[in-house]
């Protein structure tokens, strides 16, 4: 197969939280696969930075030691390559310690990155000292990681923090989903194809469902999702994204503006979410071990880890149109997924057949991505007129071949960033609108004081997930089904 890769720039990037879980986990391995297909050059360096005191080859004895647990397909002599490329600067991220000895490692003649794989708390401590330390060049780029804030107030101080050192063009705010390869092909399905789009409105869609459907529970990350809880975890970023995506207006170009610009315009048209459009689940203790409130130490948690929402996006497109949203941990599937409901022919000629269905379009995000659509057509054979229905079913990897790993997010957003492409970032303006929306729906329930209720692990969610579909006759897509 001709390599369909395409080297970025020279680049120095500087990783904040080196030495953490996502850094060593995804962020690291992702650059070593890029290394590896020669994506990234030669002379491209990457510096981590922490706290802990260590020298370049205590840190690459880390970085190894990582690639066998999250990368355990690399090949050793590109990997010793790699590690020649890796370095490593000891940097008090809130104090003055390191950051001079970091500013005379990094060259002035190559594209610039700082990543904050960091807490939010100290994004604009360390943007500050970027700046004042004279790391922060006009061309250099910043990204950060979620969560974006806990709310709109805070959302909008991280803003503040990084834009008084760095122009909102420099700023590349993650949230991976975006780098999912099907999600970008979710634009690629609606706006390089002519087959969808005239159909892609409340003419013909009856209901879409969005799904993020996870097996883990909270993993030893209790203290921060206690807090968080599914809809800021997942609903105010990933699930809202799928929702734009979905939405959202063709933009005029495929540029990062006009890409954002419409984004924005579907999150600033979603309507206010009423309480008995929601359903809000804890996973419960099982035969075998704990629930969610022991998973996070809190007795007494009325946070959810499981959410369904009825949104409507108010608009002329989608007029009447719900948008079923879904995310939990702990069930049945590791399954994201989104699916268009088609109105039901109006009219049947067939006669004995009962109702006829309406056609559904599944992009399928994880796993096995692909495309399926629900047809019916004639159930074979001689014998009555009989109707079935059948998916014709598109899986990317059957499709495009064994050879195209699946890349993960990080590795596409990374190289994004050297690339100058913000495309796939999210805008200030855009996790703004984003929070604008969530918080009265958050506000709304902690001050009625509503109890989640309980769901069994390995299930599809609490009872009232179902209910919320059934009252308006219809039924969530089975989970691993
Ligand atoms: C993260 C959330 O953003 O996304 C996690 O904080 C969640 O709680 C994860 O598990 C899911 O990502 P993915 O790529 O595994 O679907």
């Amino acid at each position: 197969m001709v390599s369909r890769v395409i080297p970025v720039d020279p680049f120095d990037l500087v990783l904040f939280g080196a030495t953490g879980d996502l850094a060593q986990r995804k962020i690291l391995p992702g650059l070593y696969h890029r290394f590896e297909v020669g994506q990234m050059p030669e002379d491209a360096r990457i510096i981590g930075t922490a706290r802990s005191d260590m020298d370049d080859d205590g840190f690459r004895a880390l970085v190894r030691k990582s690639m066998k647990e999250f990368a355990p397909s690399f090949k050793k002599d590109v990997l010793d390559r790699f590690l020649a490329r890796v370095e490593y600067v000891p940097v008090d991220a809130l104090g003055e310690n390191g950051w001079d000895k970091l500013a005379k490692s990094l060259r002035p003649d190559v594209v610039r990155a700082f990543y904050l794989s960091v807490g939010p708390k100290l994004f604009p401590g360390i943007a500050q000292r970027l700046h004042d330390h004279g790391l922060a060049t006009p061309d250099s780029r910043i990204v950060v990681e979620k969560p974006f804030g806990h709310d709109l107030a805070s959302a909008k101080g991280l803003n503040e923090g990084l834009r008084a050192c760095f122009e909102e063009h420099q700023i590349y705010r993650i949230d991976h989903y975006l780098g999912k390869e099907t999600v970008q092909n979710l634009m690629a399905l609606r706006f390089a194809n002519s087959l969808f789009e005239p159909l892609w409105n409340a003419t013909h869609v009856d209901h879409v469902q969005i799904t993020v459907a996870e097996t883990v529970g909270v993993e030893g990350r209790g203290a921060y999702y206690d807090q968080s809880g599914a809809m800021r975890d997942m609903v105010q970023n990933h699930l809202v994204q799928l929702l734009c995506l979905t939405a959202m207006e063709p933009p005029s170009t495929f540029s990062p503006n006009a890409v954002r610009s419409e984004k924005v315009k579907v999150i600033e048209a979603l309507e206010p979410v009423a309480p008995t459009d929601i359903a809000r689940g804890q996973y419960r203790a099982d035969k075998g071990g704990d629930g969610y409130v022991d998973h996070v130490g809190n007795p007494d948690s009325l946070t959810e880890s499981y959410i369904a929402l009825k949104v409507r996006v108010g608009n002329w497109r989608w007029s009447g149109v719900p948008f079923y949203l879904r995310t939990g941990k702990r069930l049945r599937a590791r399954e994201s997924e989104i699916a268009v409901f088609f109105r039901d022919p109006p009219h049947t000629i067939f006669p004995n057949v009962g109702p006829l269905h309406g056609n559904v379009l599944v992009i399928r995000l994880q796993p096995d991505e692909g495309i399926t659509l629900r047809t019916t057509i004639k159930d074979p054979g001689p014998g009555g007129f009989r109707l079935t229905d059948v998916a014709l079913d598109m899986s990317f990897a059957e499709a495009l071949g064994a050879d195209v790993r699946a890349q993960d997010a990080y590795e596409r957003l990374v190289m994004d960033v050297i690339r100058g492409d913000q495309t796939l970032f999210m805008r200030g303006d855009e996790v703004e609108a984003a929070w604008t929306w969530v918080d009265p729906i958050i506000k709304g329930w902690e001050e009625r004081g509503d109890r989640p209720s309980r769901y069994d692990q390995g299930s599809s969610g609490p009872e009232d997930a179902l209910m919320l579909m059934h009252r308006d006759g219809r039924r969530w897509r089975q989970i691993g089904g």
